[in-house]
């Protein structure tokens, strides 16, 4: 049985850069008329009680999306993505957290296909009573790894991947590699984002190159990628110190939209003087 469980970190600095690119993407691909399939792979309980056991243990979300509530003068899309947050809290008190099937409920139109892959029994069911009902929603416990070939291409013919593992197992790193070929190889238009953890191992120090080559090879819309760095690995080299969001066909405005907030994220979330954002981008 995996011992992670989302709601541990839900709204922590990494859930802020990745949600951040989700709602910019999910923006983007409503602005055309034609429905688009989300499938999230790694999909977690779909939203977090951030005054919860779980969320408590740590407090997480005190450094990520807590660091944001009551900041004035965000950049537009930042500020759009927390006003995201803040339809879940509508008494105005941060005590919500959205996952990314809770931002797609609010971000997909009606007839926007959602798909979703969680393989924790627990948050499997907590996301089955959350989105079960939802028009055009699959909701299904199983590897979300394992499900992608027979999701793509999607019956919509626009899509978007999210590729967001716990990465408790080394196997992930691979896994997702492997996953985003497949996924391009089937399907090569598909806006596919991955999280990737910055953390003191080899495996996550070469999946962002190994993705970005992976793009090269086969999308035909180039790549971003982004990286946000808020704090020091502690002295046996453990913790989260920042993490990656990659793009692959990112929809037209995205950098735009991300390069407008990366400043501004270090400034408010960075935990030491070396915090600092990377952008990249290969656009054809
Ligand atoms: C980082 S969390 C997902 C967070 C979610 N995407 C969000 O943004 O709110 C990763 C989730 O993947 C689940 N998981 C782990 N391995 C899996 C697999 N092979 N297939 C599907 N889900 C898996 C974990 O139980 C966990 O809930």
């Amino acid at each position: 049985m995996l011992a992670y469980r989302h709601a541990f970190h839900a709204g922590n600095h990494a859930d802020v850069l990745k949600h951040l690119v989700l709602v910019h993407v999910l923006r983007r691909m409503a602005a055309k008329d034609k429905p688009y399939t989300l499938i999230d792979t790694h999909a977690g309980a779909g939203g977090y009680a951030l005054e919860g056991r779980y969320a408590q243990k740590k407090a997480e979300y005190r450094n990520g999306i807590g660091r944001l509530w009551d900041r004035t003068a965000l950049p537009e899309p930042l500020a759009d993505y927390v006003n995201v947050v803040r339809s879940f809290n509508p008494d105005g008190r941060l005590t919500q957290y959205p996952g990314s099937p809770a931002i797609a409920s609010v971000l997909l139109r009606p007839t926007d296909p959602l798909h979703l892959f969680e393989l924790h029994p627990s948050d499997y069911r907590a996301l089955r009573s959350f989105l079960g009902r939802r028009p055009h929603t699959k909701v299904a416990m199983g590897d979300g790894f394992a499900a992608l070939k027979g999701e793509l291409p999607p019956a919509s013919r626009r899509g978007v991947v999210l590729i967001d593992p716990s990465y408790e197992l080394k196997g992930d790193y691979p896994k997702a590699l492997s996953a985003v070929r497949e996924t391009l190889s089937r399907f090569a238009q598909a806006v596919v984002l991955v999280w990737i953890p910055q953390v003191q191992l080899v495996e996550a120090a070469q999946l962002p190159r190994r993705v970005r080559a992976a793009a090269d090879a086969a999308a035909p819309r180039g790549w971003l990628h982004a990286l946000l760095t808020v704090q020091q690995a502690d002295a046996q080299g453990f913790g989260l110190a920042g993490s990656h969001m990659i793009v692959i066909n990112p929809p037209h405005g995205l950098l735009e939209d991300v390069r407008a907030c990366l400043p501004f994220l270090v400034d408010a979330l960075g935990q030491y003087d070396g915090a600092r954002f990377v952008l990249e981008h290969h656009l054809p």
